[in-house]
């Protein structure tokens, strides 16, 4: 697919002068005051999800002209391809199909439905072997004899279904305890295995490669533990979820839960990676995990660009990484479940879209992926809201929230949407003080999401969201949002300075590194 490089747009040079001529001193503050109907033209519903973007910095001509941008970088062309099994991976020669993990099977009597025929094939593995992950998880729920589930897998093969095992803990249920062992550091395994028994204990080895070094050196101790405390039915008590099968067998794990090359690690948690979840909530919560995920696809893949969610989001991220040259956004969960989904968003967005070169390995002259970061509220606001508010950095801030609570107690939820609310208030309006040191500058950017209830159909459209607003930031930035070549040289330096810790040897080394070793060794 050829593609226009998006700082070679039309579309580009008239948001440049925008920004040069109004842009860049937009007061939103003023916008609000000379358009009545700014909430409602800068908010919108998704599937499980309201949005209101009306306090950026943003008007329509701006909006318009980002939309614009999308159409003259192809966005929706790439999306398309994406949709139709394309190998948009492009430096890996592989299709990108998460969203198969989430579509309803096909059925026979309707020739007209999204998801391509030629899919077929493939939509009725990915049913064969959901099926068959249900059944598996329904067994374990079933199983009074299984108390502790740990999962050991690293990246994408923990952060997605750890964030949702969290965020849906009003839904897990009881009488089972879920541990996830991700650091190749010992103590975060051995804190595990100091709770957990070797006969009501199912380990869950989560990785699509079955080769990464964490996560295959805290299943081999695992093992080595569970044998050495008298573990005898490995077939119960151990459990691979990868694509590489093969691999999983000859570590001598039998009962594989399967998925296919065609699902990036941070994007499986859709897939096997997820039953740690399925465990927690059911089959039936997983399915609806996945029906609000199908009803985002069904969103982006469908609704008109200037109403798209996630196409706005991602719009919303290049104008201000591009123009606004804001390095970083915050987001700022108020629910205290969803505490691991800043750090599952930093996996999705970071290695995602950190990339210097386009699909062609052409160095890029202009940003890429904003840092992400952020903790639940109200916790943040007494650490870290203070820069925020006052800094010298102005950082976009995306607030989610959910209207009705899971608890009873008095006044607490109350309390927690009043404080997102005043913080996104606080950001926008500022407050003068001629002393400085009580002044708030203000016309701070922030975009508020609200979900009914944090529920699985709500949590699953939320990710599904978040997915896609990073595949249009990444498509409009031409860059390969789907392979993450940025780890490998770590991995293979670790190797050479592993065997050095244990050698002693610092040949060729540079002194810092040299020198340290010299101090471990
Ligand atoms: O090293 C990065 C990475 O490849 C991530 O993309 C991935 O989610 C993680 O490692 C774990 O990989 P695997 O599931 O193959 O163990």
């Amino acid at each position: 697919m050829n593609r226009i490089r998006c700082d070679r747009t039309p579309a580009w040079a008239s948001l440049q002068a925008t920004f040069a001529d109004s842009g860049r001193d937009f007061d939103v503050r003023s916008a609000f005051a000379a358009d009545t109907t700014r909430f409602q033209a800068f908010s919108q519903s998704a599937p499980h999800v309201f949005a209101d973007l009306s306090k950026n910095l943003i008007d329509a001509a701006t909006e318009q002209l980002l939309l614009e941008l999308a159409r003259q970088t192809g966005v929706e062309s790439h999306r398309d391809a994406m949709f139709a099994g394309d190998a948009i991976n492009t430096t890996e020669q592989r299709a990108v199909m998460h969203w198969l993990l989430r579509t309803p099977p096909l059925d026979p009597a309707m020739p007209a439905q999204s998801v391509h025929r030629h899919m077929a094939e493939k939509l009725n593995e990915v049913h064969a072997t959901l099926n068959a992950m249900l059944a598996f998880a329904e067994a374990v729920r079933a199983d009074a004899g299984i108390t502790d589930i740990v999962n050991i897998g690293i990246g994408g093969s923990d952060l997605g279904p750890q964030m949702a095992v969290l965020a849906l803990d009003e839904f897990v249920l009881p009488g089972k305890r879920f541990h996830f062992v991700s650091n190749v550091d010992g103590h975060e395994l051995n804190a595990v295995l100091r709770k957990v028994r070797p006969g009501s204990t199912l380990f869950l080895v989560a990785s699509k490669t079955f080769t990464t070094i964490e996560t295959m050196t805290n299943a081999q101790s695992a093992k080595t533990w569970f044998e050495a405390n008298g573990g005898t039915d490995i077939a119960r008590h151990f459990a691979a979820l990868t694509t590489n099968v093969a691999a999983a067998s000859a570590f001598g794990i039998s009962t594989t839960f399967g998925f296919w090359d065609w699902v990036g690690g941070r994007y499986s948690v859709w897939s096997a990676i997820g039953l740690p979840l399925a465990i927690a909530i059911g089959a039936q919560g997983f399915k609806e995990f996945l029906a609000g995920a199908h009803a985002i696809d069904e969103h982006f893949r469908t609704a008109p660009l200037a109403h798209n969610l996630p196409v706005r989001l991602g719009l919303l991220d290049v104008w201000y990484r591009n123009f606004h040259d804001f390095g970083s956004r915050s987001v700022a969960p108020y629910h205290s479940a969803l505490k691991r989904y800043p750090a599952y968003l930093q996996q999705l967005e970071m290695e995602s879209n950190g990339k210097r070169v386009d699909a062609t390995g052409t160095a890029l002259p202009y940003g890429t992926s904003p840092v992400v970061w952020g903790e639940p509220g109200t916790n943040g606001q007494h650490a870290y809201f203070q820069m925020l508010h006052q800094g010298t950095d102005v950082v976009p801030v995306e607030f989610v929230a959910a209207k009705t609570p899971k608890h009873d107690l008095n006044g607490h939820h109350r309390l927690l949407l009043a404080n997102a609310l005043a913080q996104a208030q606080a950001l926008m309006q500022g407050k003068a003080d001629a002393g400085g040191h009580k002044h708030f500058a203000g016309n701070r950017p922030s975009t508020f999401l609200l979900l009914d209830e944090l529920s699985p159909a709500s949590l699953g459209a939320l990710i599904a969201l978040q997915e896609h607003r990073v595949f249009v930031s990444g498509s409009v930035w031409g860059i390969n949002s789907f392979d993450q070549w940025g780890v490998e040289l770590g991995k293979v330096l670790a190797k050479d300075v592993e065997a050095r810790l244990g050698s002693g040897d610092v040949t060729g080394l540079d002194a810092s590194t040299a020198g340290l070793l010299a101090l471990l060794a």
